[in-house]
């Protein structure tokens, strides 16, 4: 009915030529509560940080081919945002300086001690991290999406990891508002504490309090013990208040006060606790309107929105559908342990033609099935028309006849036709931008241009 998971700490990658030292490294850093690899070069340290996966890389100065100082300053070109500690047998004043000039985070010399180690890693990731002003990335936490209006949510999500103040997710079902949280939780300073999540739409009011507050042993009939509420287990963290435009008008009230004061009582108890931790609340509901016909309190929903952010629907950010697409065939055939089932040009543009009323879930989903569906096969055009109409009722089972994939294909072909049109009006006749929007090359653009009779003006330039 409700879920909470523990949000992972950071992971970091050692550099160390000595196999041992680089398996006590690890295991201090484990011990210290983080997550850590260790590889032997700076070669396979560099292909390592290509994963994404790293928030902190501690190295070895001395290294056999690419040593520690061509591996910070590539690392500072690269992940500006991953810092670097140096470490070194042969510790001497200016080479830590030499290190420090040249952006690393911290400098530790052998032998040094486990408490040392973790003041460093503790010391670099949070001024590091949240500190300097960055451009947002890639590949957020597990956010993917490089169009203009996720630029601004992967900015306003780093900005927002910064502060403490409360944030209000607001989009569309299906738009990544719980992938949102995670990833202000993940850059913030409480990173290592829980990420609590609560589904109030999931739980009436009298279970909602006792989940959220807890309860003490005879409480209520069946209270045989005490029991911590959400809000404890958050303690330190982060506590994700999903759907909470669907709470009720009295739990609004205790919600205002746990948000207001940090107070609560659990159920059954008078007496009040006080909590530490950072809320972020979303709904896919418009709280405007409730607040307007009065089915939301005004002061909650003030209190709840000091940073709001809106996650955009996927039909407005089209260029991320392909990114999207292709990390979803990746998992998925990760899962199913077969190679990467491919999507082509054609596939991909009818895709990107789609509305998505269910945004990137559905997305997913669409993915998936097509890649049960068709066992692995290539994803075409056809058979993404074939995919999408299988979520109307009036498709049932079974595979389509002759007649229906005709009529598929040439749906398909209309499909492509429209999308064609979009993209090129999209970006104002220029091709490049119109293939990248529908995820085509541009030879595939020209080809399509041509069968469509849409052919004219030069081709070159843009
Ligand atoms: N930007 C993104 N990058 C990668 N995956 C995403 C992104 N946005 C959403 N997803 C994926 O889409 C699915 C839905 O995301 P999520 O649960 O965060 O949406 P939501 O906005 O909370 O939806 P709802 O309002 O229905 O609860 C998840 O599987 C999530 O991993
Ligand atoms: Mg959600």
């Amino acid at each position: 009915m409700y879920s909470w998971r523990v949000g992972s700490s950071a992971r970091i990658l050692v550099v160390d030529d000595d196999a041992d030292l680089g398996a006590v490294v690890v295991a201090q850093l484990e011990r210290a509560g983080y997550g850590a690899r260790h590889v032997l070069t700076a070669e396979s340290g560099l292909e390592a940080l290509e994963s994404g996966s790293f928030d902190l890389l501690v190295s070895d100065l001395r290294l056999p081919g690419m040593d520690g100082m061509a591996l910070l300053g590539a690392v500072r070109a690269r992940w500006s945002d991953v810092p670097v500690i140096m470490l070194t047998a042969h510790g001497s004043i200016p080479l830590a300086v030499e290190a420090m000039t040249a952006g690393a985070a911290g400098f530790l010399i052998k032998p040094y001690d486990r408490a040392e180690l973790a003041a460093q890693v503790d010391k670099a990731l949070c001024s590091h991290a949240w500190h300097a002003e960055r451009p947002p990335e890639r590949n957020l936490h597990g956010m993917i999406g490089n169009a203009a209006p996720m630029r601004s949510v992967k900015a306003d999500i780093t900005k927002a990891a910064r502060a403490q103040s409360t944030v209000l997710l607001r989009g569309e079902t299906g738009t990544g508002k719980e992938v949102a949280a995670r990833a202000i939780h993940r850059q913030s300073k409480r990173r290592t504490a829980p990420f609590v999540a609560v589904h109030c739409a999931a739980l009436p009011e009298p279970l909602l309090e006792s989940e959220l507050f807890g309860y003490v042993k005879g409480a209520f009939t069946g209270a045989t013990h005490d029991r911590p509420g959400r809000v404890a287990l958050a303690e330190g963290g982060t506590l994700f208040l999903d759907e909470i435009g669907d709470i009720q008008p009295s739990m609004q009230v205790k919600l205002l006060r746990l948000l207001q004061r940090g107070e609560y009582e659990p159920v059954g108890e008078s007496r009040t606790r006080r909590a530490d931790v950072r809320f972020i609340a979303a709904t896919h509901r418009d709280l405007d309107a409730m607040v307007a016909n009065g089915e939301f309190r005004d002061d909650l929903y003030y209190r709840l929105s000091v940073i709001p952010i809106w996650l955009p629907p996927l039909r407005v950010i089209r260029e991320d559908i392909p990114d999207l697409a292709r990390v979803s065939l990746k998992r998925l055939a990760k899962e199913r342990g077969g190679p990467d089932p491919s999507i082509s040009e054609g596939g991909m543009a009818r895709l990107v033609a789609h509305d998505f009323p269910g945004n990137v879930r559905e997305l997913e989903n669409l993915i998936e099935r097509m890649v049960v569906l068709y066992d692995g096969a290539t994803i075409d055009a056809a058979k993404v028309e074939h995919a999408l109409r299988r979520q109307e009722p009036k498709y049932t089972c079974g595979a389509p006849s002759a007649a229906d994939l005709a009529s598929l294909d040439a749906d398909a072909e209309d499909g492509k036709r429209r999308a064609l049109v979009e993209a090129l009006s999209k970006s104002k006749g220029n091709r490049s931008r119109a293939a990248r929007l529908l995820g085509i090359s541009r030879r595939t653009l020209y080809n399509w241009m041509e069968r469509f009779e849409l052919d004219s003006g030069p081709r070159t330039g843009q």
